[in-house]
């Protein structure tokens, strides 16, 4: 098993049954080993009920390693034998997380973030984006540095560090392409942050090169050892990923992310998340926004 997935919390409890769970073709033993594995790999927490989603998403890595049932496939990928080797552990991973996002996603963190970048500016500014999935997120910071900021050299005082588990969106991520219609971008931001497809990539937007280079991308699971080290961040994305951990898992990484950000720094998270019971950590400044404490 590769040390970056390494577990860091005891895994919930396993059912042990060989009847099939409702809704899917998975057995009750076998969705539990799934949620064991996962947790464990990712502290990702399958509720109950997501039998039917496991289980498609699955299907196709049975399909591709050759497996005819999840049964062997399971057992292939706990024993890493045969063509079922360490990389399945990251195709199992990148199967089973959740990539849902879009360009400025939750509008009001990119105006406290402009607004953070006009009081610091001048000043190197470290931003780490932690779930940043196919890349919208840390290409959204990177255009509100590049509008909000009048020189380059203070655009380029801005680093953005995007990290993610999943290395299937981070590869979206780094080639920067997008639909020209997707969601979020206006017309204005289309025209200025992005050159425009032609030919048989008409219909596509490529991020421009000077936003793609305040942005280094890299694989970084929370629950692992290998978090980014050196100078403290001054900001923290760390937007809906945690709803899909649980409260001991959340406090955990909250502990970490306590570590690596500087007094006074922010940490911005998602619209249904809610972290004030680690007040001793961060405390709430506006709509989920936390200064750490
Ligand atoms: C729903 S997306 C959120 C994307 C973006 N932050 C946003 O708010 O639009 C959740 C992301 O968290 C990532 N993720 C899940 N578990 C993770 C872990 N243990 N470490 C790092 N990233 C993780 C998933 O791969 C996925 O890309």
């Amino acid at each position: 098993m590769p040390e970056h997935l390494s577990a860091l919390l005891s895994p919930p409890a396993l059912a042990n049954s060989s009847a099939a769970a409702p809704g899917s073709n998975l057995t009750a033993g076998e969705f539990g080993r799934v949620r064991d594995l996962i947790y464990r790999h990712a502290g990702i927490h399958l509720p109950e009920g997501k039998q039917a989603m496991v289980y498609s998403r699955l299907s196709r890595r049975l399909r591709e390693t050759g497996h005819r049932s999840t049964a062997s496939y399971l057992q292939a990928l706990e024993s890493g034998s045969g063509a079922t080797g360490e990389s399945e552990w990251q195709a199992f991973v990148n199967c089973l997380t959740t990539n849902l996002t879009s360009f400025f996603r939750e509008q009001h963190h990119f105006e406290a973030l402009a607004e953070e970048l006009r009081a610091r500016r001048g000043q190197a500014m470290r931003i780490w984006c932690c779930a940043a999935s196919t890349g919208e997120e840390p290409y959204s910071i990177a255009m509100t540095a590049a509008e909000t900021l009048d020189t380059p050299a203070a655009v380029t005082a801005v680093t953005i560090l995007a990290t993610d588990i999943d290395t299937q969106v981070l590869a979206t991520a780094e080639r920067a392409v997008y639909a020209s219609d997707a969601r979020g971008l206006s017309a204005a931001r289309t025209q200025r942050h992005f050159q425009r497809g032609t030919g048989r990539n008409a219909g596509l937007l490529r991020v421009r090169p000077e936003l793609r280079r305040l942005v280094q991308f890299r694989q970084v699971n929370l629950m692992g050892q290998h978090w980014p080290t050196g100078e403290a961040f001054d900001l923290v994305f760390c937007r809906n990923v945690m709803i899909y951990f649980d409260a001991a898992t959340q406090h955990a990484v909250l502990q970490r992310l306590h570590a690596v950000l500087r007094p006074g720094g922010l940490l911005f998270v998602g619209h249904s998340e809610n972290f004030s019971s680690a007040s001793t950590l961060f405390k709430l400044r506006g709509q989920t926004t936390y200064v750490r404490i």
